[in-house]
């Protein structure tokens, strides 16, 4: 049981007055003599160290440190006894305290002299970091085990990718002899149906490569290639490719690029794929209009394409929302129209990776403009 009161025989002045103070400290406080000598120590020094106070005022410091570090400890109490400051005590090391039963337990110190009639004393504030200890460690383990995890699942993707992949493709590239009558002529009715086969197929493909992407650019794996890139290229290229599914809509599809130069190193691909799923969204939540994709410089020097739209529109508190993966605003939209709402979060993501920013603005019922804005060289 550790004794109530700090036992005061012997003590200079100032050290009396703190000791209720000291008292009820949450660490273990020692207070030492310029020969290690320990001079006054708190209830939290016997609890933790399992000494009574009578007995811890008849040692020094040293009883209180493993046998091993006993000497060098010795020799850097007399070296900070020559330039007592205030500071913890071997930063960067794995200090241990030692029971009176001869268990050790890891330690975190930090020490603050100060001056009495008596000379310089130090007092030591001693707190038992095991808890903290098998905090980290258990944290360590968990960390190398998620390392683990995510290994394997880079390789399941890269796996999957594979797998899924190829039977897809030759059920698209076999759809298409198919259809090209290669193998022998078909009825109206079977070219319409292997007509769906192919577009389902292609829609599956493209859903898998979206996943596929997503995986990749979240646990890093995304390899990007900056090169000098014009945007009117890339903006052709998509609006060309999403003219037939405008058009058999009804909507006019605008591609309008009011600078000279915009030019900047950016990773075409990523581009293209976010300029792919805005124009493809565009096309696909308007029922009649037009989508306008507009490209220019900003006068900070920066590139903004956007992508504008006189479809259903977006409420304001559903635009950050449609974001995240899988993501689609209106039930009975979803049931509308196809997608698993990844396109988004995928084209926010790959923006970020290419430095870019995309941003929403929209009105119920008049349409929506998305904006890319990205740096300018
Ligand atoms: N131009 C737009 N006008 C109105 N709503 C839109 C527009 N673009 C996106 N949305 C809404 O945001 C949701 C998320 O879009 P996102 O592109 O991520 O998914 P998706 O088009 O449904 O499916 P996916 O792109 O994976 O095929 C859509 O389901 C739709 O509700
Ligand atoms: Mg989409």
């Amino acid at each position: 049981m550790p004794s109530s009161n700090v036992v005061k025989a012997n003590l200079p002045g100032v050290v009396r007055q703190f000791g209720d103070l000291l008292e009820s400290a949450p660490d273990a406080m020692v207070i030492v003599d310029g020969s290690g000598k320990i001079v006054l120590v708190n209830a939290q020094t016997e609890r933790l160290f399992g000494y009574t106070r009578e007995e811890l005022l008849t040692h020094t410091v040293e009883t209180l440190i493993p046998q091993r570090y006993r000497d060098r400890h010795i020799g850097h109490r007399g070296g900070y006894f020559e330039a007592p400051r205030t500071r913890g005590m071997g930063t960067g090391l794995e200090l241990y305290g030692l029971r009176k039963d001869g268990s050790e337990f890891p330690v975190e110190i930090s020490l603050s002299p100060f001056q009495t009639d008596h000379g310089t004393l130090v007092s030591s504030a001693i707190r038992d970091i095991t808890e903290r200890k098998q905090f980290e460690k258990a944290l360590h383990e968990k960390n190398v085990e998620l390392e683990k995890v995510n290994r394997a699942k880079d390789s399941f993707l890269a796996a999957m990718s594979h797998e899924l992949r190829s039977p897809l493709n030759a059920i698209i590239g076999f759809t298409g002899t198919l259809l090209m009558r290669l193998p022998g002529p078909l009825t109206e009715e079977q070219a319409k149906q292997l007509e769906i086969v192919q577009s389902s197929a292609r829609h599956l493909l493209s859903l898998i490569n979206d996943m596929l992407d997503v995986a990749r650019i979240e646990s890093g794996k995304a390899d990007l290639h900056f090169e000098a890139v014009e945007v009117g290229t890339v903006i052709d290229t998509v609006a060309t490719a999403l003219r037939p599914s405008a058009e058999s809509k009804r909507l006019r599809l605008k591609a309008e690029i009011t600078s000279d130069d915009l030019t900047l190193m950016t990773d075409r691909r990523a581009l293209r794929q976010i300029l792919n799923n805005l124009v493809g969204n565009a096309v696909k939540y308007t029922e009649k209009g037009s989508v306008h994709i507009r490209a220019w410089r900003k006068e900070n020097g920066s590139i903004a394409i956007a992508v504008t739209d006189t479809g259903i529109g977006i409420k304001s508190e559903d635009r950050e929302r449609l974001f995240e993966a899988f993501e689609q605003l209106d039930r009975s939209t979803t049931r509308r129209f196809e997608g698993v709402g990844l396109g988004l979060h995928l084209s926010r993501k790959l923006a970020s990776l290419i430095r870019a920013e995309l941003t929403v603005e929209s009105e119920v019922g008049k349409g929506s403009t998305f904006t890319l804005t990205l740096p300018g060289k």
